[in-house]
């Protein structure tokens, strides 16, 4: 399968059968993204959460791609009540789909849609595929719970918000890996917007020094996992 990184916390995963799974597709608006809404796919999308910096372009790619939302419960609803697939999903849970199995964890964020709709709670995504497991941390603040996580799911990649004031910050995300203890981490959330503004290279360099793998993705980078 592969991983290509949009900027920001937007992903897509493709799968050896081709399956195309985004995670918050955020383009539009999103100075970073590298691509037009319009020029990607997507059988699934999966959303951390209702921000708008998350839901991003997904409905318009829905529309155009006959995409189903996979989310937790209040936002899955949202989404049916926009007229699309929607399968609805809490924490705590998994669920087997044709790729793989999602489960999603807690998150410590929140979770309002832009036109100020409740979203539930904000989540974590696992992603089981292929005999990998990639934990998508959302947007969250750092929790010791993330140790019983990866203890739990042992990963494989963890997608790590590094950007500070609305998540997790440098140093706290270097915590966080060292109590997920993925293989590898890959720093996200960070650099779209000046408060955000982090840089990947340092929270590369004191992830090294406490003995974990990191990759600095480029936007738009692609790799094989
Ligand atoms: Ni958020
Ligand atoms: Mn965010």
């Amino acid at each position: 399968m592969k991983l290509r990184y949009f900027s920001h916390s937007a992903f897509q995963i493709t799968t050896d059968n081709k399956i195309s799974i985004l995670i918050d597709p955020f383009l539009e608006g999103n100075p970073n993204a590298p691509v037009k809404q319009s020029d990607i796919t997507a059988d699934y999308i999966i959303l951390s959460h209702a921000h708008g910096d998350h839901i991003g372009d997904a409905f318009k790619i829905a529309k155009r791609c006959n995409s189903t939302f996979i989310c937790v419960n209040e936002l899955a609803n949202y989404c049916a009540d926009k007229g699309f697939k929607a399968h609805n999903m809490h924490i705590g849970g998994s669920h087997k789909f044709d790729f793989g199995r999602i489960k999603f964890t807690i998150a410590h964020h929140g979770s309002m849609t832009p036109d100020g709709t409740y979203g539930g709670e904000p989540a974590g995504i696992l992603l089981f595929i292929e005999g990998k497991t990639i934990y998508h941390c959302g947007d969250t603040g750092l929790f010791y719970d993330m140790k019983l996580i990866g203890e739990m799911n042992p990963l494989d990649y963890m997608l790590v918000p590094i950007g500070d004031n609305f998540t997790m910050g440098i140093d706290d995300a270097v915590k966080a890996v060292e109590l997920a203890n993925p293989k590898t981490a890959i720093p996200m959330h960070y650099n779209t917007f000046p408060v955000i503004n982090a840089d990947p290279y340092e929270f590369k360099k004191k992830v090294e020094a406490v003995g974990k793998n990191c990759i600095v993705l480029n936007f738009n980078q692609e790799i094989e996992l």
